[in-house]
């Protein structure tokens, strides 16, 4: 089987970071609005460094209004992860760009997006999850606001809960209402750490009691963290390609996740933004297989990984192991 034949999951995959930037820009043309500073001539997301990723990023989620937007959005995002051969993508989703916070809107836009995924898994055979996120420079007010989103929704199609943004702001401990808030309505609970920030932050999402920890990969530089990761199986959703396109390391062969799942660390792989970094899930799997060696075999392993470590009923495991 070749790498794009492989079955895929996916773990870590931010809706409006997945939209493609022809699609951001007809929708901008749309609605009238000049979204031209954030595109390079050749058409591709404009940016340097993460911050003004962020920046570029929200203008781009800008355009995205109404529960129609996201229908659409996510028909195009999970007809690519189709043709990567993906067969299950768990999505991060934003009550602060849908409905801003309110819980009525809120889930006018889980219905829509629900229905445009399971659409898309009966034409493609590639299923969806949604994972609630709060945004971690909005501050724990808003957070809070999205774990209330959350805990309303939570059932068959929105299953987790999560945090991104800026890690540089605030501690974890600062969102730990959110996540509990999240916990008791039965969320399985993930967030990024580890990549902006160091180890340090890894062992304070421990202390918040994630199952999963988005990047997770700065825990390389504190062993005895490591050996944690790995002797209570917190599993990490790495991102290699996006690590690569940040700066946060200057070449495949100096990203440390060959180095954690040597270490005994469950690790996944997903592709966070993927047309912000130029890559998909095939590019993530070849990418790997270049730096490190890895074939086949280790590839189903992630696999079993990510399908135990998946935020699914039972049936649906079933089908990805
Ligand atoms: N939101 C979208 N991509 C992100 C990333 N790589 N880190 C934190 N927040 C994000
Ligand atoms: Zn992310």
């Amino acid at each position: 089987m070749t790498l794009a034949e492989l079955p895929k999951i996916e773990l870590h995959l931010h809706i409006e970071g997945a939209a493609p930037p022809e699609f951001v820009r007809r929708l901008a043309a749309e609605k009238h609005v000049d979204l031209s500073g954030i595109f390079r001539p050749d058409g591709a997301y404009a940016f340097h460094g993460f911050k003004h990723f962020l920046e570029v990023y929200e203008a781009a989620t800008s355009v995205l209004r109404t529960p129609e937007d996201y229908a659409r959005l996510t028909r195009a995002v999970l007809e690519r992860s189709a043709e990567a051969g993906v067969i299950y993508t768990e999505a991060f989703l934003s009550p602060d760009f849908c409905g801003g916070g309110e819980v009525a809107a809120w889930r006018d836009y889980v219905a829509a997006i629900a229905e445009a995924a399971a659409q898309a898994d009966a034409a493609r055979g590639v299923a969806m999850r949604g994972v609630v996120t709060c945004i971690r420079h909005f501050g724990p007010e808003r957070a809070k606001a999205a774990a209330l989103c959350a805990a309303e929704t939570a059932g068959e199609f929105v299953t987790g809960f999560g945090m991104g943004g800026d890690e540089r702001m605030g501690r974890q401990s600062d969102f730990a209402w959110a996540f509990d808030c999240a916990r008791e309505a039965g969320l399985g609970l993930t967030t990024h750490a580890g990549e902006w920030a160091g180890p340090e932050s890894v062992a304070e999402a421990l202390e918040l009691g994630v199952a999963r920890i988005g990047h997770g990969v700065r825990a390389v530089e504190d062993p005895a963290l490591v050996d944690r990761l790995a002797e209570r199986g917190v599993v990490l959703e790495v991102c290699p390609g996006s690590n690569l396109a940040l700066g946060l390391y200057p070449a495949p062969e100096a990203h440390p996740i060959d180095r954690l799942r040597a270490a005994g660390v469950p690790v996944t792989v997903s592709t966070d933004d993927p047309p912000f970094f130029h890559t998909d899930m095939v590019r993530e799997y070849a990418l790997l297989n270049r730096a490190f060696g890895w074939e086949e075999d280790v590839f189903a392993e992630l696999n079993r990984t990510a399908a135990r470590a998946a935020f699914c009923d039972e049936a649906l495991r079933a089908r990805l192991l």
